[in-house]
C-alpha cells in the first residue's frame, strides 16, 4: 500500500504534516502498512524542475495506489505563464490521472452549527454531496485563448461535454445516492446552454434505464446557488459540471462554518486522489494557524475509497469529532486559539485510544 504525498504550497506542508502523523499513528497503533513518499507539485514542483506537475511527481502519482495533495499557489508564482502556474499542474494532474469524479461531501458537524453565517436551524444536519465533474467542461474545452480581433482583444473558452462524459459523471452520482438517501438533484443551466441541454438528456436517459429507484430531479444552477442557501437540507448528492461544482463547493462548505473542514476525492477509473478543498492560504502559511481537519478527514475518505479500510476511516473521522467535542478550535472555526500542529496532536491523541 504505497501513498504519494504532494504537500504543495502554502499552507500545504504544514497541514499535510499533521496527515502524516495520522497516518503514522495508523502505522503504529493499528497496522495499516502504508508506505508514503513526498514529491512536489504546484509552484514547489515549479521552483524545483520548473514544471507545476514535474514529470518525477508524474511517475510517482501513477505508480501508488493513491495520491495526498496539500494545495496550490501564491503570490510567488502569479506572473508565470498560465501553463507554468501552480493551478496549471493541479489540473494537469487530474487531467493525466483521469479523475473525473470529484467527491465534495459537506456534512455540518453538530459541534460547529453556531459557527457557520446561517441560521442553526437552516443547517443543522445538513449532510450533502456535491459531484463535481473533473476534467471535461470548460475548464479543459478547446479552442480557448486570447486573440485580436479588429485591434481588440477577445477572450474565448469553449463549455462542452459528450454524452459519455456525462453519463459515466451521472453514474457516480446516483450509485452514491444508493449508498445515502436515494435523491440526485442534477444542477444544470438548460435554459440557456445546449452543452445544459445535452447534459440533462443524458442525465434521465441514464436515470430511465439503470437508476429508476433513485428520485432525480433538475435545477438550473442560478436556482441551486439560492436553494443552498435558503434550503440545504432538501439535497441529498447534487451532480454538475466542472465549473459549476467548483462555485457550488465553495458555497456549500460555508454552510459547515468554515472551508477549513471539507475533504474531497477525486477517483478515475484507474488512480485516485485526495485533497481537501480550501486553497493554499498564502496569507497564513508558515504561522501555524491552518486548519488541518480538511485534510485529516481526506485521509479518512483515501482509507474508505482506496485503501479498503472503511474501518479505520470511521476511526479517523471518530477523533476528528472527539477533538471538536472537547473544544479544541483552529482560528477559522469561531477565532479557535489551537494552532494547525496543536489541532493534529489532538487528533492522534483521540485517534491512538480508539487503537
Ligand atoms: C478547486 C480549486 C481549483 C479549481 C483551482 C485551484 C484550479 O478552486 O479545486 O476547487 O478551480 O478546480
Ligand atoms: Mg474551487
Amino acid at each position: 500500500m504505497k501513498i504519494a504525498i504532494l504537500p504543495g504550497d502554502g499552507i500545504g506542508p504544514e497541514i499535510i504534516a499533521e496527515a502524516i502523523q495520522v497516518l503514522q499513528v495508523l502505522n503504529d497503533r493499528f497496522a495499516l502498512g502504508a508506505e508514503w513518499e513526498l514529491a512536489a507539485i504546484g509552484g514547489a514542483g515549479f521552483d524545483e524542475a520548473g514544471d507545476p506537475y514535474p514529470e518525477t511527481t508524474r511517475r510517482l502519482a501513477r505508480a501508488c495506489d493513491a495520491v495526498l495533495l496539500g494545495a496550490v499557489g501564491g503570490p510567488k508564482w502569479e506572473g508565470l505563464e498560465k501553463p507554468k502556474r501552480p493551478e496549471a499542474g493541479l489540473l494537469a494532474i487530474r487531467a493525466d490521472l483521469g479523475l473525473y469524479a470529484n467527491y465534495r461531501p459537506a456534512k455540518v458537524f453538530s459541534q460547529l452549527v453556531d459557527q457557520s453565517t446561517l441560521k442553526p436551524e437552516v443547517i443543522d444536519g445538513v449532510d450533502l454531496l456535491v459531484v463535481r465533474e473533473l476534467v471535461s467542461g470548460v475548464y479543459f474545452g478547446q479552442p480557448r485563448g486570447i486573440e485580436t480581433v479588429d485591434g481588440e482583444r477577445r477572450g474565448f473558452n469553449t463549455m462542452a461535454y459528450t454524452e459519455e462524459e456525462v453519463t459515466r459523471i451521472a453514474r457516480v452520482a446516483f450509485s452514491a445516492a444508493r449508498l445515502r438517501r436515494g435523491k440526485v438533484c442534477s444542477v444544470d443551466k438548460a435554459n440557456v446552454l445546449d452543452c445544459s441541454e445535452l447534459w440533462r438528456e443524458t442525465v434521465c436517459r441514464l436515470h430511465a434505464a439503470e437508476f429508476s429507484d433513485i428520485e432525480l430531479s433538475h435545477m438550473y444552477v442560478d436556482n441551486a446557488a439560492m436553494q443552498l442557501i435558503r434550503n440545504p437540507k432538501q439535497f441529498d448528492v447534487i451532480v454538475t459540471s466542472n465549473l459549476f461544482g467548483d462555485i457550488l463547493s465553495d458555497e456549500a462548505s460555508m454552510l459547515t462554518g468554515s472551508i477549513g473542514m471539507l475533504p474531497s476525492a477525486s477517483i478515475g477509473d484507474d488512480h485516485a486522489l485526495y485533497e481537501p478543498i480550501h486553497g493554499s492560504a498564502p496569507d497564513i502559511a508558515g504561522q501555524d494557524r491552518a486548519n488541518p481537519l480538511a485534510t485529516i478527514l481526506s485521509v479518512a475518505m483515501m482509507l474508505r475509497f482506496s485503501l479498503q479500510r472503511a474501518d479505520l476511516a470511521a476511526k479517523v473521522e471518530q477523533a476528528v469529532e472527539q477533538t471538536l467535542n472537547d473544544g479544541v478550535r483552529t482560528a477559522d472555526l469561531a477565532g479557535g486559539t489551537s494552532g494547525c500542529r496543536a489541532m493534529g496532536a489532538a487528533v492522534c491523541t483521540r485517534l491512538e485510544a480508539l487503537a
